[in-house]
């Protein structure tokens, strides 16, 4: 993609060509050329962060209840895939289009995919479990070398939420990784660029950003950057690119990236 242009995040690994948060979404987005990739972490019963969207299981999976009710092994046990429209289209059944996706799986995978991408982490739930999202959050970037942001590193990392809460436990457990504060109304004092906790990125969601189409130049003038979830459409994607958006995050990359092409 040409320099200037918005990097453009696939959104729970592109959740429209493929079942959302699988590693078949997530490595189909890279290859369509996606500049990187975002999702959602939930912690397990046993302490594992899994990288799905719900509270609940019953809508991209087979099984019912809370996530945070089950095991690691028995999520795994579950298929998150054949819900989706794609599962009675495919004509080879793809890897790992049904499994659950650990954090720790996600990153491996990203680590090893042969070029630098760029991984939006979103923690759910923050108040429910005391800090203990965020400190497994950022153990697993320590496991896999990538708590401390660096030019070279295979995979930039940067952490996103709504609750200013989670983003100041992030700034003090490894100050160095970019934050984003997500946006579905505007609090007091963000208009005019003042983010909680070190954040540097604004993440308004689309409906905020038609409501208030002078919000990301604004943004922009007080020396922030602005990524606007989830822009899956013509119009929206004309209005956020004209307003001068740094990011794009999309259920639909090869899209996005087609139309940021022609433009
Ligand atoms: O990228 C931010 C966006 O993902 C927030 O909304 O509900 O899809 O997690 P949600
Ligand atoms: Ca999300």
């Amino acid at each position: 993609m040409r320099p200037g242009r918005p990097l453009v995040f696939a959104h729970r690994g592109g959740a429209d060509a493929l079942p959302e948060h699988t590693l078949a979404a997530y490595l189909r987005a890279l290859d369509e050329g996606a500049d990187g990739v975002e999702c959602d972490v939930r912690l397990t019963r046993d302490g594992h962060l899994v990288c799905v969207h719900d509270r609940k299981l019953d809508r991209t999976s087979n099984g019912t209840g809370r996530v945070s009710a089950k095991t690691l092994a028995e999520l795994d046990a579950l298929d998150f895939g054949s819900w989706h429209a794609s599962a009675a289209t495919l004509e080879e059944p793809l890897e790992d289009h049904t499994r659950l996706l650990t954090l720790d799986g996600l990153l491996e995978a990203l680590r090893g995919c042969g070029r630098q991408v760029r991984l939006l982490i979103e923690t759910k739930h923050p108040s429910r479990y005391g800090a203990e999202v965020e400190r497994r959050l950022v153990r697993a970037l320590h496991r896999h070398g990538l708590a401390e942001p660096a030019p070279a590193s295979p995979v930039q990392v940067t952490v996103m939420s709504f609750a200013a809460l989670a983003l100041r436990r992030i700034r003090n457990l490894t100050p160095r990784i970019p934050t984003v504060y997500l946006l579905e109304i505007l609090p007091p004092g963000v208009g005019r660029g003042r983010l909680p906790f070190g954040a540097r990125i604004a993440g308004p969601g689309i409906g905020l950003v038609r409501a208030r189409p002078g919000l990301i130049p604004a943004l922009r003038a007080a020396g922030l950057q602005t990524y606007v979830w989830t822009v899956n459409d013509d119009r929206d994607l004309e209005a956020v690119v004209a307003q001068g958006a740094d990011g794009i995050i999309t259920d639909r990359p090869r899209f996005v990236i087609d139309r940021l092409a022609d433009a």
